[in-house]
């Protein structure tokens, strides 16, 4: 492709974020007051109320894992307090990050529920990851990892036109997926995902941990992107949510060292993703 087709195609990859649907307010909104270590389950209340489908998730999640109470639970307050702010995190955020990421990704040979899958087997490794690696900030990790790959919901189109020509330069110049998609396209669903997640405001870290993802280079120099692009790795490697991308990944050298994790702690992290894929298999079966 000459050099002006290159940008017209760009041009169309990029016009084509305004198009995205914007991340719901309500959460955003809820998730901001989550952050504030100085808020109470009554001002994030007053924002969930107002939407039936989150409250009715919230609830649900409380009576489900309080089941042993002897009435059930109907305030949404109650239902955040007895949760926790973790715990009510992660039901808003899963359930707005759905309509994006549940759905036929085809350029990237994803059926329904492939990328979805990928997406929560991601998230629910990162906790593990996090925890084996003391990483305090496990709220951006899930996040970063739930969403990481939003960047196909767009890219999605322009990958199917040239499917072909991605695989055929990944395979003579032996380039991961990655890679021959931002040679044949000029940018990449880790770019485009970080583009997504800053004009959907979300914070620095994030956006960064997301468009590092696939990239050694970048991944390496901060721990959120480190722990991201290891997380995906092992998703990927464990075979949770493959598409044409496939399993073939630029690994930093680095990483392993920076990361500090033992040949034990790596077999728990696997033993443990293993059980939380079964667990996740069943629920969306
Ligand atoms: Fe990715
Ligand atoms: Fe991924």
């Amino acid at each position: 492709m000459d050099a002006t087709a290159l940008d017209t195609e760009l041009d169309r990859i990029f016009d084509d974020l305004t198009a995205i649907p914007a991340f719901p307010k309500t959460v955003n909104y809820a998730l901001r007051i989550l952050d504030d270590p100085g808020s109470t389950t009554t001002q994030v209340g007053r924002v969930i109320r107002f939407d039936p489908a989150l409250t009715a998730n919230i609830l649900k999640a409380a009576n489900s894992a309080y089941f042993g109470l002897p009435r059930q639970v109907s305030s949404i307050e109650t239902a955040i307090a007895l949760l926790g702010t973790r715990q009510v995190r992660e039901i808003l955020i899963i359930a707005a990050s759905r309509p994006y990421l549940d759905r036929e990704i085809y350029g990237y040979g994803m059926r329904q529920h492939d990328l979805w899958a990928h997406s929560l087997g991601c998230a629910a490794i990162s906790e593990i990851v996090a925890r084996h690696s003391g990483f305090a900030s496990s709220d951006l990790l899930f996040t970063s990892a739930l969403l990481h790959d939003i960047g196909k919901y767009v890219m999605n189109e322009h990958v199917g036109i040239r499917a072909e020509e991605i695989q055929l330069q990944a395979g003579v110049d032996a380039m991961t997926f990655t890679e021959a998609e931002w040679r044949v396209l000029g940018t990449d669903h880790a770019v485009l995902g970080s583009e997504i997640l800053r004009l959907w405001e979300f914070p620095r870290a994030i956006v960064r941990a997301v468009r590092n993802h696939h990239d050694p280079d970048l991944y390496i120099q901060d721990e959120l992107s480190r722990l991201l692009a290891f997380s995906n790795i092992l998703t990927v490697s464990l075979g949770f949510g493959v598409g044409l991308d496939g399993f073939r990944h630029r690994i930093s050298p680095e990483l392993s060292r920076k990361l500090k994790l033992t040949a034990s702690g790596l077999a728990a992290i696997i033993q443990e993703s293993f059980a939380e894929w079964q667990s996740l298999a069943t629920l969306l079966a």
